[in-house]
């Protein structure tokens, strides 16, 4: 089975499915990496390991549509069953989720349906919350909001710093995604 992993950022989550694979843990392929940002980190990741890789600037195109009819036909080129977000920075569109009905997949660092959107660890702490965790979710066209497939919480004291909290919140994400991730390959999508 391929898969494809889209980010914008630094890449461990791409960089944990990788090395799960890596390690047989995991039974499938990246055979495409999608970016929207040309100078992140996790470009340089996927090209060490081999890694095909899609990075566009969406200001070069006319639309959303536009890139994403793109990113469409790279992913079927690539025979991708199951697109996992980790990272991406972008909510998607009709051409994007219509392609992929119950095939794409998000990693978000809060219990949803608490603290959608950006900075949710900041948000949380902000907050004062006591637990906090990790959600894995379908995706669809409300930010953070398809149905829920997976969660993992931990128990937060007042001791912890923002950065230890964020290195948890990691910790969890690094497991727990390409566990869910095999389970959905293996037991079928929903
Ligand atoms: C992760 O915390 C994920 O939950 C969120 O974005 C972060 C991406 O981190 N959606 P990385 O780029 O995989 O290191």
């Amino acid at each position: 089975m391929n898969i494809a992993v889209f980010a914008s950022g630094y890449g461990s989550n791409f960089t944990a499915i990788s090395d799960s694979i890596k390690r047989k843990e995991l039974d499938c392929n990246i055979s495409l990496v999608i970016c929207d940002k040309p100078n992140a980190a996790v470009i340089e990741k996927a090209l060490k390991d081999g890694i095909e890789t899609f990075a566009f600037n969406p200001k070069d195109y006319k639309s959303k549509k536009d890139y994403e009819e793109e990113i469409v036909s790279k992913c079927k080129e690539k025979d991708v069953s199951l697109i996992v977000l980790a990272g991406y920075m972008r909510i998607l569109d009709s051409t994007l989720l219509d392609a992929y009905p119950n095939k794409i997949i998000n990693i978000h660092p809060s219990l949803l349906p608490a603290f959608k959107g950006k900075d949710a660890i900041g948000q949380a702490i902000d907050y004062g919350v006591k637990v906090m965790g990790v959600s894995i979710h379908y995706v669809n066209h409300e930010m953070d909001g398809g149905a829920i497939i997976a969660q993992k919480s931990f128990d937060v004291t007042d001791d912890l710093t923002k950065d230890q909290i964020e290195a948890k919140v990691h910790e969890i994400e690094h497991v727990l995604y390409p566990k869910v991730i095999n389970k959905l390959l293996k037991e079928g999508l929903k």
